[in-house]
């Protein structure tokens, strides 16, 4: 079976300063989706944008914004994202011990619902929310920073994954050290939507850079 490939430019490596460009020159080079990663400095050491900064570039494109939360806990700000034009909303199976009730929630708020798994957890966490899934977000480096190298061992959940979804409309998204050589890869194992930030916003040619990650032909 051949399966559509989406592109997920993240703009966590776009240039801050110019954000609403930004979004709209990768809009116009291709991309399927605009995927914000939202960090928290508790989480992950690391520290990025929240609700206001994503309604202020909203504006810029109608493609879907891929909303990855690497917050604990994220349950209490769901409506804030939703509200500020998520459309797709990820939260971190590892941070919250609630997760059914969150992903219920989340679709309470006529989002999409993804969960995400950092490559230390496997995918027998989300066996029994399945059926509230969206999206499941397998990461390929430790969330937190941009350009990092692909840890190859996580193409064995990424099958096993695609195992357990089947036929149900559920997108399988990879995140981290997606590039032209891994990303032949992760969609052999299945994944079919990738996210890029280094790959996409370090090359002059965001419309090629994206091409780049599509499968040949
Ligand atoms: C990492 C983020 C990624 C990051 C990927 O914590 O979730 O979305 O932007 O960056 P690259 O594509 O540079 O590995
Ligand atoms: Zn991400």
């Amino acid at each position: 079976m051949v399966r559509a490939v989406k592109i997920a430019p993240s703009i966590l490596s776009a240039d801050f300063a110019r954000l609403g460009e930004e979004v709209r020159a990768v809009d116009l080079a291709g991309a399927d989706y605009i995927h914000v990663d939202v960090m928290d400095g508790h989480f992950v050491p690391n520290l990025t944008f929240g609700p206001p900064v994503i309604a202020a570039v909203r504006g810029w494109t109608d493609k879907p914004f891929d909303v990855h939360l690497m917050v604990d806990p994220a349950q209490p700000l769901l409506s804030d994202f939703a509200e500020a034009g998520a459309d797709i909303i990820t939260v971190h199976a590892e941070a919250d011990i609630h997760l059914d009730r969150s992903l219920q929630r989340i679709r309470d708020l006529g989002k999409r619902a993804g969960v995400s798994l950092n490559p230390g957890t496997p995918e027998t966490v989300i066996e029994h929310v399945l059926h509230r899934l969206d999206l499941i977000l397998v990461m390929t480096v430790n969330p937190g920073f941009g350009g990092q190298s692909f840890i190859p061992q996580q193409l064995e959940k990424i099958r096993r994954i695609r195992r357990m979804i089947g036929d149900a409309p559920i997108e399988l998204e990879v995140d981290g050290g997606i590039n032209p050589t891994t990303a032949p890869q992760v969609i052999a194992a299945g994944a079919d939507v990738l996210v890029a930030g280094t790959a996409v916003f370090r090359e002059s040619d965001y419309a090629a850079a994206i091409r780049a990650l599509r499968p040949a032909g």
